[in-house]
């Protein structure tokens, strides 16, 4: 069975963009306007640097603005850091924590994660949880494990479907042109919606599961389709707003 919830498309524009991008950000708060934003939701993480100047720009848009990462603490001597509240101060309404970027090289653990999430919920943001596997661990078969133990781990006790989004990333999808076949990625989500009912309940029944991992505007007609997959976490293919809007645009050809 499939969960039906309105779906997010996201853009993580990771360490890309200058003030020059901004046109990109324009041409996609103007591009999500119309009937199909009432039906999915769309969002776009810039880096800190265009956090306040993008959601100005998105001012008058459905397009929701976003960060991709914060401190787990509210403020303090964390130099470098940005926290939740300093992202809701700026306007925006979700950040991703746990990217595997993070995970892998800012040595990120799944507590961290967890604390960082809680401060997002702290400040009245959407946390965007990302868990995955590696390839080793897909070769070693450790797929569901890797799922099981990120999930268990880095969602906070007593999360509510309205401020927590699970991102699935398979590490070795990510900017790869690669993604995993339909059947496994069918298989990912249905593990990991039966996992956040149990840990859950009816909040768990209602988080929306996107799929991350080269996403792209020719894949994401198949990728949408799958089962308990709830929208997309786009990297590289989101940074042009033609092709964001078409994968965003995918949704208009999917039979209600
Ligand atoms: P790509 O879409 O570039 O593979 O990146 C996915 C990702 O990491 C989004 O968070």
């Amino acid at each position: 069975m499939t969960t039906k919830m309105r779906p997010l498309v996201a853009g993580n524009w990771k360490m890309n963009g200058t003030r020059e991008c901004l046109t990109q950000i324009k041409a996609i708060a103007e591009g999500v306007k119309g009937p199909l934003s009432e039906k999915i939701e769309a969002l776009l993480c810039p880096p800190s640097t265009l956090l306040y100047v993008s959601t100005a720009l998105a001012d008058d848009s459905p397009l929701a603005i976003g960060a991709q990462d914060c401190h787990q603490d509210r403020c303090g001597p964390h130099t470098g850091d940005i926290s939740a509240d300093m992202i809701a101060d700026c306007f925006g309404t979700y950040v991703i924590v746990g990217h595997s970027e993070r995970r892998t090289h800012h040595g990120e653990t799944d507590q961290l994660v967890r604390a960082k999430a809680a401060a997002a919920h702290e400040a009245d943001l959407t946390a965007i949880i990302c868990v995955g596997e590696t390839a080793e661990e897909r070769a070693d078969g450790r797929t569901l494990d890797v799922l099981n133990k990120e999930i268990c781990a880095s969602v906070p006790e007593g999360a509510r479907a309205g401020r927590t989004v699970i991102a699935y990333e398979p590490v070795w999808a990510i900017g790869s042109g690669h993604t995993p076949t339909a059947a496994d990625i069918e298989a990912a989500h249905a593990f990991m919606r039966a996992r956040l009912v149990e840990l859950f309940g009816a909040e768990g029944q209602k988080m929306r599961i996107l799929y991350g991992g080269s996403a792209n505007p020719t894949n994401a007609r198949d990728l949408i389709r799958i089962p308990e997959v709830n929208g997309l976490l786009v990297g590289g293919a989101s940074l042009k707003a033609a092709d964001f809007l078409a994968i965003y645009g995918a949704y208009e050809q999917l039979p209600a």
